[in-house]
Parts: C-alpha cells; sequence; structure tokens
C-alpha cells in the first residue's frame, strides 16, 4: 500500500473513532463504575469558606492548579486537531492535566504529526502526557519512536494504554498481547519522561498492577468500567463493516471489566504508585469519592469530547461546573485541599461493599 492511502486509511479510523462515541450509544449499558456505593460522610461542621478551598496538586513532579486531566483521546485527523485545540486552550487556561490519542499515527506523516502538536502550542506549559498502545509495543514499535511520540508534543510523561479487549473487537484488530510486559519494562528505562500504563474502561486488577509497579511504571491510570466502552465503539464499526463475529463478540463483552471504584480500592491497596481514576466519571462528585478512594488525579474522556466538539466555551463551561462540583463535596465534608479529601470518611455500601467481603 502507498504511504498516501496508509495516511488516508489512518485518517479515515481517527475520524471513525471520534464520529461513533459522539453520535451512537457507546456507554456501559448494565455495568457501572460502583461509584453509587460509595458514600462519602456530611460534615455539618465543615469549618471552612468554600472559597478559601484549593484544588493545587502536585502529580509525577508537576504543579497543577486541579487533580484533573483531560484524559488520553484524540489525533490523526484535521477533526482531532481542533478537537485537541480547544481542550488544549482549556487545559492551559485552568489548570488541567492532558492526554493526547495514540501517536502512532503522527509517527506516518508530518500532516498527521501536526494534529497532536497543536496540543502543545496552545498549551505550552500545561502537563501533557503523549500516548502509544502496549500492543503496538508488542508489535515491534521501537524505543526510538516511543522517543520521538514523547518529543513530537514535548511531552511530561508518556502513557502506554492497554486495550486487549478493543484489540479483540475492532475489525482490524490484532489481539496480540504476548510479550507486553517486558517492551514495557524495557521501555521505561530508555525514556526520559515517566512512564504511566492506563487501561482504556475495562480496569486493571491488583496482579496486573503488581506487576506494572515491578516493572518500573511511574502511575496507573486504572480506566474502569461503567463510562465508555470500547467493545461498543468497535462493535458498531464491526456492524459498518459486515463483520458479524466481531458484532457478536462487541454485543457480548460491552459491559466487561472490573468497575472503576473496584479496581481503584484493589489497587490502591496493592501498590504504593500515584494512581489516576477514570472510566466513567461524570461529575466533581464522583471525582471527590475517587480522591477519597486513594486515587492522586481524576480523569475524564468523552464528556471532554462531547463539549470540545461544540466549542472552545463549552470545554471551559464544562470544566466550570466540574471544579465548582468537586470544590461542593469538598465544602459539606469539610476538605480545605486535596490532600485532606485524601482523607475523608466513606463507607461502602452494596455490590461494592460485597466485592471486598
Ligand atoms: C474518543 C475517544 C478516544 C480515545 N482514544 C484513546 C487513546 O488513543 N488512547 C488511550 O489511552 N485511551 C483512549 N481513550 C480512552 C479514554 O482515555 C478513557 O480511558 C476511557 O474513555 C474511559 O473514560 P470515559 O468513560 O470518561 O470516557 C479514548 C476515549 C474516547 C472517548
Amino acid at each position: 500500500m502507498s504511504a498516501q492511502s496508509d495516511v488516508e486509511l489512518i485518517k479515515q479510523r481517527k475520524r471513525e473513532g471520534l464520529t461513533i462515541p459522539l453520535h451512537r450509544d457507546v456507554q456501559a449499558k448494565a455495568a457501572s463504575t460502583y461509584l453509587e456505593y460509595v458514600a462519602l460522610i456530611h460534615s455539618a461542621l465543615p469549618e471552612l469558606d468554600f472559597d478559601t478551598i484549593d484544588l493545587s496538586t502536585t502529580f509525577l513532579g508537576h504543579k497543577l492548579s486541579t487533580p484533573l486531566i483531560i484524559d488520553s483521546m484524540t489525533g490523526g485527523t484535521p477533526e482531532a486537531a481542533e478537537i485537541n485545540a480547544r481542550l488544549a486552550e482549556t487545559a492551559a487556561t485552568l489548570g488541567l492535566g492532558m492526554g493526547l490519542g495514540s501517536q502512532r499515527a503522527g509517527l506516518t506523516s508530518e500532516e498527521l504529526a501536526q494534529t497532536y502538536v497543536i496540543a502543545r502550542k496552545r498549551a505550552p506549559t500545561a502537563f501533557l502526557l503523549a500516548n502509544i498502545g502496549g500492543a503496538q509495543l508488542a508489535k515491534g514499535l521501537s524505543t526510538d519512536d516511543a522517543k520521538r511520540i514523547v518529543d513530537m508534543i514535548s511531552a511530561d510523561a508518556l502513557v502506554i494504554h492497554l486495550n486487549p479487549l478493543q484489540e479483540l473487537v475492532q475489525p482490524e484488530g490484532e489481539p496480540q498481547y504476548k510479550g507486553v510486559l517486558n517492551k514495557i519494562t524495557e521501555l521505561v528505562k530508555s525514556v526520559r519522561v515517566p512512564v504511566m500504563v492506563k487501561e482504556v474502561g475495562s480496569g486493571i486488577s491488583k496482579e496486573v498492577a503488581t506487576k506494572l509497579e515491578r516493572a518500573g511504571v511511574k502511575a496507573i491510570n486504572i480506566a474502569g468500567s461503567g463510562g465508555t466502552s470500547w467493545a461498543a465503539v468497535e462493535r458498531h464499526r464491526a456492524e459498518g463493516a459486515g463483520n458479524t463475529l466481531k458484532t457478536h463478540l462487541g454485543e457480548l463483552f460491552w459491559d466487561w471489566g472490573i468497575p472503576t471504584a473496584v479496581s481503584l480500592i484493589e489497587v490502591r491497596k496493592a501498590v504504593q504508585l500515584p494512581l489516576v481514576a477514570s472510566g466513567g466519571l461524570r461529575n466533581g462528585l464522583e471525582a471527590a469519592k475517587c480522591l477519597a478512594l486513594g486515587a492522586d488525579m481524576c480523569a475524564m474522556a468523552l464528556p471532554f469530547l462531547k463539549a470540545a466538539a461544540e466549542s472552545t466555551d463549552a470545554v471551559f463551561r464544562f470544566t466550570g461546573v466540574l471544579l465548582h462540583e468537586l470544590k461542593s463535596t469538598m465544602y459539606l465534608v469539610g476538605a480545605k485541599d486535596i490532600q485532606t479529601l485524601k482523607t475523608a470518611r466513606y463507607v461502602l455500601t452494596g455490590p461494592l461493599a460485597e466485592w471486598f467481603r
């Protein structure tokens, strides 16, 4: 295949990776994050003024004015460049971290590289996370390529995403995960920035977290189930491609995964690493619950994409509400800062409590 048609195919796939989550149903159906089974304890005597609540924090050596990350999403098409620009402007102004989508596309042409670079241009000093798939590492992505991906956006950290379910259901997917852990172990030693490993919506178990810690990764984003389902996204693509087996698999495994709250609690107990909570977080109250459960940062993907598809203003408005919800929760539990919120008392109920019985 010619290099040009290769680039066109990548653009097409990346476009579908935006239009399907934006316009089709891709949220968990019967599954949930289980965050509804976490009760933070109300304080009738918060002993603080709302306006003095401090959201600032430090993550992987970087100071941020909020404990929020726009989770890894996109790049690789002109539409993605506009989305990344809008997200980056918000990240820069309001002090959020921001992840880019898988940057393999950016290695294929300068035109596609620019759809990621735009984020650094619009957010010169923000905490930006580069992104590459674990499956790509197993297939032979070189250390030099990984370094190029980091340099492409002058990243502050490199994220390796694990997506075995997506590879399984994707019409052109390659469910080949043998050797990924070894590749991660090698990569951690050879890139200049900290490496974080994340799932994409099926969660990280305590066993996997322990292996990742031993491999030398510097943080984990648990990205549990209950939010965006990649089985669902790929199910829709498989249907469009007339692939009945993959459509069936997407349907069957739509809700597969470890609920976000379960994954977060068990990984927090298993490892000392800084943790990011994501997967189905939809408001500041849920973010506060995750911080109390032991997360160091919280991340969201789809809600930011929906706002960014509208306008930069919409992303600002959405983020403003999110931060107000988080502060409101902190006020109601009497937490003046993120450190105090992390010690807030909570009770686990229902199926979440049963999980740990
Ligand atoms: C449109 C879209 C594209 C995504 N692309 C990537 C990606 O390239 N790399 C990655 O690590 N995660 C990717 N994700 C997964 C998110 O980072 C996140 O882990 C997941 O969507 C769960 O969060 P949510 O329920 O808030 O959407 C993507 C998510 C969305 C919605």
